[in-house]
């Protein structure tokens, strides 16, 4: 069910898009690998909406039930829908304590959350959002998503069964700003879907949201846990971050200034969902673009050919950084080079002779061959 009491502003700004029931029902199935209600004296959701995570015999099996939202209309309309549930309005950001929702200290908590997520800065840039509340300074991060969960560690909970964007995990900027998160919590069990699942959200621009399954543990999580990770797509499919190789390491992704007056310019590569969207190479000095260094120009060819196979990878790869095999591609170097210096006739004009036709038909069959092999191995890598 879609927030029906808000306005696409106020939804924007509270990050109401809502879970549709199947995700819901896939939580709780996630979940019970890990841990049976009867082993949880409270469940807390502090994001409820109208309660789409409430749903389900494995809620009603939990002893006290605690349902919080910031938005009091919501609460109202969840309140109507379930009767066993204790609902609060609480904002979840802000002096957050177990005493706050009425939780003791010794209770073995779980938090079931779809909190709001979403790029704080860049959206408030694009004055579509403004700060709606205020956030205690220690949780304070670019994302709204990510604050959560620092704030859901306050709470110091045994079990977390939670959505968000994978970026959080494979981003290392992201995954940096959880670190008081991620030493506290063990990641159990991890599924992805799509974004366009959720109720209102966009059809154009899918990412990646994991159901994710935290446990509390001394261990924690590292990045290298994240790397060797083997994440399972809701669809059946499957990858891990280590079966590829990555073009961030032979070539600079973001803007260089120290590296002035190259003959190219290239467009900043965040992952391969930004790729699709963006350009590459470009003839503006913009704040966004990256100086070319001259030996690495193959490299920045390379993502610009890639760019156009890129439609052929899954949603739940669209963060990942640009694969590349590294030994095929040396076979390759001039191919690549033949194919963008034809599509950029601006960019290359009369620095680099035009290929031949001949030499264009057979680095477009070679180009093919080898897009097709190392897009492919996702699939037999299991
Ligand atoms: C993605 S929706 C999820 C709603 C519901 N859990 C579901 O799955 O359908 C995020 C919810 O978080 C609430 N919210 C946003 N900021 C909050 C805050 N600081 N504290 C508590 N709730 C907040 C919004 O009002 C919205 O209901």
């Amino acid at each position: 069910m879609s927030a029906k009491h808000l306005s696409f502003a106020a939804k924007t700004n509270l990050g109401s898009f809502y879970t549709p029931k199947r995700i819901a029902k896939k939580l709780y199935e996630t979940l019970a690998k890990v841990v049976a209600p009867d082993q949880i004296d409270v469940l807390l959701e502090p994001n409820c909406g109208y309660g789409a995570l409430l749903e389900g015999e494995y809620v009603k099996r939990i002893k006290k039930v605690i349902g919080a939202d910031i938005d009091e209309s919501a609460t109202a309309i969840a309140k109507n829908a379930f009767s066993f549930v204790c609902f609060k309005n609480a904002n979840a950001l802000k002096n957050v304590s177990r005493s706050n929702y009425g939780i003791n200290e010794n209770d073995r908590l779980l938090i079931v959350a779809n909190p709001p997520y979403n790029d704080l800065t860049s959206q408030i840039k694009n004055g579509v959002k403004k700060m709606a509340y205020e956030i205690d300074r220690d949780l304070l991060t670019r994302d709204l998503g990510l604050s959560s969960l620092l704030g859901f560690n306050r709470l110091r909970p045994d079990f977390i069964a939670v959505l968000h964007p994978l970026s959080y995990l494979i981003k290392k900027t992201n995954f940096n700003a959880l670190k008081p998160f991620m030493k506290n919590y063990a990641l159990k069990e991890a599924l992805i879907f799509n974004s366009q699942e959720f109720c209102d959200a966009s059809k154009l621009n899918g990412f990646p949201v994991l159901i994710a399954i935290y446990q509390k543990s001394e261990r924690g999580t590292s990045y290298d846990d994240i790397y060797h990770w083997r994440f399972n797509a809701i669809e059946g499919e499957s990858f891990t971050m280590a079966q590829f190789d990555y073009i961030g390491a032979y070539l600079d992704k973001y803007p260089n200034k120290k590296k002035k007056n190259s003959k190219y310019l290239f467009y900043t590569m965040r992952d391969i969902n930004a790729l699709k969207r963006s350009r590459t190479f470009i003839k503006e000095e913009i704040a966004n673009a990256v100086h070319i260094c001259e030996e690495k120009l193959d490299y920045y060819c390379y993502v610009d050919i890639f760019k156009d196979y890129a439609d052929r990878l899954p949603y739940y790869m669209g963060n990942l950084d640009v694969p590349i095999d590294r030994e095929r591609f040396e076979l390759l170097r001039e191919s690549f080079r033949a194919l963008s210096v034809a599509k950029h006739r601006k960019i290359f004009g009369n620095k680099i002779e035009p290929p031949t036709l001949d030499i264009l038909r057979r680095a477009k069959a070679d180009v093919q061959i080898y897009f097709n092999e190392l897009l492919n191995r996702k699939r037999n890598a299991n």
